[in-house]
């Protein structure tokens, strides 16, 4: 299949242009942070289309295609089924777009929450996820601009960034972000 033919493909899953066209935003400067940071660019650019493809689902078909699809669900995950769509659209990739690489399967997986353990193929799709141009909040550009220079400066700082959003909304903290804090040296501030 073509990156074309996967864009179609995914275009049609994901069902809505908006969603999609972050999907080809994530993917691009995956690709070229990849590049930038000796990552593999196809892998990124891969793994950044197809990241988002249960971003739309509603709770109960997260929960349900979870169980269906074998994604363990943990109790965070239970109570916040949105976070789900990160390791359920990396099942998908692999059941609906044969995608079975396990370090693209991992990019999807860790895109949303981070992890304690990131490969740098790990950071530049959580980082494009976050930072590409679409988004829009003040340090966006700054953000995105470290990110091409220092990756883990980048991932510092862009995990400490969205700490700063769930306390504002007062939202709780994942396991799998507090993990990431402790990898990066993000203070608990
Ligand atoms: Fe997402
Ligand atoms: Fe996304």
């Amino acid at each position: 299949m073509t990156f074309t033919e996967l864009g179609k493909r995914v275009r049609k899953h994901i069902g809505q242009d908006h969603r999609y066209a972050h999907c080809v935003r994530v993917a691009r400067m995956a690709e070229n942070l990849a590049r930038i940071h000796d990552a593999d660019s196809r892998k990124a650019r891969l793994a950044g289309m197809l990241h988002d493809l249960a971003r739309l689902y509603s709770e109960e078909r997260l929960l349900r295609d979870s169980e269906r699809l074998g994604v363990p669900v943990s109790d965070f995950e239970r109570a916040h089924p949105i976070v789900l769509h990160a390791p359920l659209s990396a099942a998908l990739a692999q059941a609906e777009f044969a995608v079975h690489d396990p370090e693209v399967l991992s990019a999807i997986a860790k895109h949303t929450l981070a992890a304690g353990e990131m490969s740098a193929l790990d950071c530049v799709v959580y980082l494009a996820d976050g930072l590409e141009p679409g988004r829009d909040y003040p340090e966006r550009a700054e953000l995105a601009a470290l990110a091409e220079r220092d990756l883990r400066a980048a991932m510092r700082a862009t995990i400490g960034s969205s700490l700063r959003y769930l306390r504002s909304k007062e939202l709780p903290l994942a396991p799998a972000t507090a993990a990431a804090m402790k990898t990066f040296g993000v203070e608990a501030a």
